[in-house]
């Protein structure tokens, strides 16, 4: 039997607003990463270039020693799922890379992550992107007040799924506020009208991680990088959103 209290911690305005400045250093750290990435590089260069963006900002890493993870950025690339490390992989033109970013900024955090091509990409792989993006936009839409937690995640199920490409469901979006990960825990997978009722105030993680393949997913020895046990690529995209009286409010976005 599980014994932990789940508690939903519901945050003010004067709470919202400064996790929208966390958010706000994630997605223009991002950005800037975006524009920086060119096929050559290392991902450990990703890594450094986004980490001096966090500080020059006034905020700190959110992954850097959580749980002993060594770096400020998750990069998983191709068949790499979620929580990649930086290394000396180089990386080619026509993969795609994950970039998965979060910062701490006066107390709170701030989450955040994308899928992007590196050069120039086909037309499928395009495709897994579009759609993965589109699965988190389509799961955001459902975080409305009075709704059920689960209309999140059958949303971002249905319109993944539709495409013939498989949700992961060993790893879910999350709450977020003063740490990293509070409750709820948010599947990218199940029927609509269960779980908590979302209420004013809560701020949340969403972030669908897509396989083109099986949903199978596996942990390298490193103890963090997954990646998908049939090969197939995998995107992922997340944005930290809050539940107002008028609607989803996307705090990660520039
Ligand atoms: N966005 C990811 C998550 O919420 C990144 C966490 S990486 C970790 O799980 F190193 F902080 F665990
Ligand atoms: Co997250």
């Amino acid at each position: 039997m599980n014994l932990r209290t789940k508690v939903i911690i519901l945050k003010s305005d004067k709470e919202i607003e400064k996790i929208r400045i966390a958010c706000q250093i994630v997605a223009i750290s991002l950005k800037a990463l975006r524009s920086f990435v060119k096929p050559g590089m290392t991902t450990r260069m990703l890594d450094a270039f986004v980490e001096k963006k966090i500080y020059e900002q006034g905020a700190k890493p959110a992954f850097k020693g959580y749980h002993n993870y060594p770096a400020t950025l998750c990069v998983s690339v191709n068949d790499e799922v979620v929580h990649g490390i930086p290394s000396e992989k180089i990386l080619k033109e026509g993969d795609i890379v994950g970039l998965d970013l979060g910062a701490i900024y006066d107390g709170f955090y701030g989450d955040s992550a994308v899928t992007i091509p590196v050069g120039s990409i086909s037309e499928d792989v395009a495709k897994l992107l579009e759609v993965t993006e589109a699965s988190l936009f389509a799961g955001i839409e459902q975080g409305r007040k009075d709704g059920r937690l689960s209309d999140i995640s059958h949303a971002i199920q249905s319109c993944v799924e539709k495409e013939g490409y498989s949700v992961v469901t060993d790893f879910v979006g999350h709450g977020i506020g003063r740490s990293l990960h509070e409750d709820p825990q948010i599947p990218n997978f199940g029927p609509k009208g269960q779980g908590p009722r979302l209420r004013e105030g809560m701020v949340l993680a969403i972030e669908p991680m897509v396989n083109m393949g099986k949903h199978q997913v596996k942990v390298l020895s490193d103890g963090w990088t997954a990646v998908s046990t049939d090969g197939s690529l995998s995107a992922h995209f997340e944005h930290t959103i809050a539940i107002t009286k008028n609607g989803p409010k996307i705090l990660s976005q520039v």
